[in-house]
């Protein structure tokens, strides 16, 4: 019988291929500002939230700007951010992840988002999969971006699991630790080398098994 009761998804980068889209929001902001910004770079930005993303973005750039400049700045982000969202189609969903979901909640095991986007809601419901999910924790009900492990902690009480018996499913080094912090199972989705903390990494959803489950 496997220790895993419930599965907790992030959003950006595991269900849907919107991990790109916060990139190039914020490089389109870093070069209005006049600076370059990597990919590299935006391993950093991954599971933390929008206004800690711009903090780290204008450290990058080495940028001083007021408390209002910098709300106005993260307005504009997001306001790219959600002219590139508003476009995306079904075919943007990850590879093999709404099987997975099915998977895993045809074997009784309890299914829930874990995300700090305040747009999560917008993507699920443009893409019709608040159904693949028992309960839905987005930006909108946390105030601690990762790696703090609220965001997996509110998952976890809302399907009424114990964290020993829930896995993370994460594509950012902070979203690893943060499900560390919770006492939490992970598995990274993406390049093992940054998510070298997780239980173990796989390159998308596709390759998941509820055989794999009951290995950790
Ligand atoms: C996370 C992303 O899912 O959400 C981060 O990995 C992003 O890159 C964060 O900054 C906050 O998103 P939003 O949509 O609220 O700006
Ligand atoms: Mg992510």
């Amino acid at each position: 019988m496997s220790k895993i009761k419930a599965c907790i998804f992030d959003l950006d980068g595991v269900i849907v291929d919107t991990a790109k889209y916060h990139y190039l929001a914020w490089r389109r902001l870093a070069d209005k500002l006049g600076f370059e910004f990597t990919e590299e770079q935006n391993e950093r930005l991954k599971g933390v939230s929008r206004m800690k993303s711009l903090e780290i973005l204008l450290e990058i750039g080495n940028k001083n700007f007021t408390e209002e400049e910098k709300l106005k700045l993260a307005e504009k982000k997001n306001n790219w951010y959600i002219e590139y969202i508003s476009k995306m189609k079904e075919d943007e969903i990850l590879p093999g992840a709404k099987e997975f979901l099915e998977i895993v909640r045809a074997s009784g095991i309890k299914t829930a988002l874990g995300s700090v986007s305040k747009n999560s809601m917008t993507i699920l419901n443009n893409l019709k999969l608040i159904k693949y999910f028992d309960a839905v924790i987005d930006g909108n009900k946390v105030s601690k971006a990762k790696p703090d492990p609220e965001v997996f902690l509110l998952g976890a009480r809302e399907v009424n699991i114990e964290p020993k018996n829930c896995v993370v499913f994460e594509d950012a080094r902070a979203g690893i630790e943060a499900a560390i912090n919770a006492g939490m199972y992970s598995i990274g989705i993406g390049d093992a080398k940054i998510l070298n903390k997780a239980n173990f990494v796989i390159k998308s959803l596709k390759q998941m098994t509820i055989e794999k489950l009951n290995l950790l």
